[in-house]
């Protein structure tokens, strides 16, 4: 119920006057079909040190998709997170514009709650969306999912308008 509530909230968000509606941005269609490629990026995950694994979908401006999971390491820090693979795939292919990520995760890829992205790859997405029109897509199912904007995830970011102004 405190979700429904939060997410009533924060369907719209205002930008420069602007009133901008989730649904508006990205389809219920393209969100079922996001989270059913996260789902089976799940089962790529290679997480033999914390059996959690993640699958993320990042959609492009222009529709395209690109998965990721995580990576672990015996070294454990050089861990990547899926949706810092979804990224730094699709910024290697040459993509600079994005609209949603969706993310799921579970022990041994067996979901049972929301995967958050963690506050790294948080900061990842932040460099390279506008995080009052990007959404990030939290899912049990295709069904059950939470959509935030990523300034909802991370408020007041820092981002590269800071650096270079
Ligand atoms: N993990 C992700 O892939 N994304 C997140 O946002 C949260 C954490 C991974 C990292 C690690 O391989 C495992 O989940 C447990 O932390």
């Amino acid at each position: 119920m405190e979700h429904d509530k939060n997410q009533v909230h924060s369907l719209i968000c205002r930008e420069k006057g602007e009133l901008i509606s989730k649904n508006e941005l990205v389809s219920r269609s393209v969100i079922r079909n996001l989270i059913r490629e996260a789902i089976s990026a799940m089962e790529k995950a290679y997480a033999p040190y914390s059996g959690f694994k993640v699958g993320a979908a990042l959609l492009t401006a222009k529709q395209k998709i690109y998965t990721g999971c995580n990576i672990e390491n015996a070294s454990y820090s050089p861990t990547n997170c899926a949706e810092r693979t979804a990224f730094f795939k699709a910024v290697s292919e040459g993509e600079r514009e994005f609209a949603a990520i969706a993310v799921v995760g579970g022990n041994d890829g067996v979901i049972k709650d929301y995967c958050p992205p963690c506050g790294v790859c948080r900061q990842v997405i932040r460099e390279f969306v506008n995080p009052r029109r990007f959404l990030v897509i939290v899912a049990k199912s295709e069904e059950d999912n939470l959509v935030y904007f990523l300034d909802e995830l991370l408020p007041m970011g820092f981002g590269p308008e800071h650096i270079n102004h």
